[in-house]
C-alpha cells in the first residue's frame, strides 16, 4: 500500500501520522496546509490569493488547490506513492482526484477519530516551524523551547489556530470535508482509526490498518 490519504477534522494529528507514515513508506509527505502556507510565506501569487481564506478558517477555492495538488503528485517523487494530508477536503476535490488518478485510485482512506474537547487542546498548543514540523507544548516538546529539533528554525504559533478560527474550521469541516469521508466509505476504502492517546500508539494503530 503506498497511496494513502489521511483524513480527519483540524488538529486530529493528520500531519503528525503522515509524516511518520511516509518516512516508514520512503514516500513523499503530500500537505495541502504545508504547501499553501509556504506560498503565502514566499509572497507568490497563489499565496496571496490563498491568504484571506486561511487566515479566516475558510477552503481556498477548489480550482487553485487542484492545480496545485495535480502538479505536485505528476513530479517524479511521487510516482511510486505518497501520503496525502489534507486533500481532498470538499467533493469536487475528491472527484478530481479520482479523475487524475484513473486506474491507480488511492489504496486506502485512514480516518483519525479524535474528540473535539481534545482537538482545541491540541491546537492551543500546538507549535509549528516554517518547514511544516509540528510540535506541542505540554506533549511533545522540542528539546529547546521555541526552536525545530530537526533544522534549529524558530517554531512559532499558527495564525488560525486562534479560539475563534479553529470554530470555523471545525464548522467548515463539518459543512464540506464530512461528505468527502462518505464518499470514500461508499468506494470501500474508509479505514476509521481511534487518534487519541500517544502518537506512538496512534501510528501503532494505522500501521495494523494497513
Ligand atoms: P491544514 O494545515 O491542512 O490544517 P487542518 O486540516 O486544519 O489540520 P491541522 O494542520 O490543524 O492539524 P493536523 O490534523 O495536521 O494535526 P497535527 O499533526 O498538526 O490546512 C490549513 C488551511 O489551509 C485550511 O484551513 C484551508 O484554509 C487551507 N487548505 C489546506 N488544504 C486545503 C484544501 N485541500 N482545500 C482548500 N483549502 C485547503 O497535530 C495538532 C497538534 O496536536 C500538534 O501540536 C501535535 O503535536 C499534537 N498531536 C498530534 N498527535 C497527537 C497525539 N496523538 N496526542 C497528543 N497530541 C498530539
Amino acid at each position: 500500500m503506498n497511496r494513502i490519504l489521511l483524513m480527519g477534522p483540524p488538529g486530529a494529528g493528520k500531519g503528525t501520522q503522515a509524516g511518520r507514515l511516509a518516512e516508514e513508506l520512503r514516500v513523499p509527505h503530500i500537505a495541502t496546509g504545508d504547501m499553501l502556507r509556504a506560498e503565502v510565506a514566499s509572497g507568490s501569487e497563489l499565496g496571496k490569493k490563498a491568504r484571506s481564506y486561511m487566515d479566516a478558517g475558510e477552503y481556498v477555492p477548489d480550482d487553485l488547490v487542484i492545480a496545485m495538488l495535480s502538479e505536485r503528485i505528476s513530479r517524479a517523487d511521487a510516482r511510486r506513492g505518497f501520503v496525502l494530508d489534507g486533500f481532498p477536503r470538499t467533493l469536487p476535490q475528491a472527484r478530481a482526484l479520482t479523475d487524475r488518478l484513473g486506474n491507480e485510485d488511492l489504496d486506502v482512506v485512514v480516518y483519525l477519530e479524535v474528540p473535539e474537547t481534545e482537538i482545541v487542546r491540541r491546537i492551543s498548543g500546538r507549535r509549528s516551524c516554517p518547514q511544516g514540523h509540528v510540535y506541542h507544548v505540554e506533549d511533545n516538546p522540542p528539546e529547546t523551547e521555541g526552536t525545530c529539533d530537526v533544522d534549529g528554525e524558530p517554531l512559532y504559533q499558527r495564525e488560525d489556530d486562534g479560539e475563534e478560527v479553529v470554530r470555523n474550521r471545525l464548522r467548515v469541516y463539518r459543512e464540506q470535508t464530512q461528505p468527502v469521508v462518505e464518499f470514500y466509505r461508499g468506494k470501500g476504502l474508509l479505514r476509521e482509526v481511534d487518534g487519541t492517546g500517544h502518537p506512538d500508539e496512534v501510528q501503532k494503530r494505522i500501521l495494523e490498518v494497513l
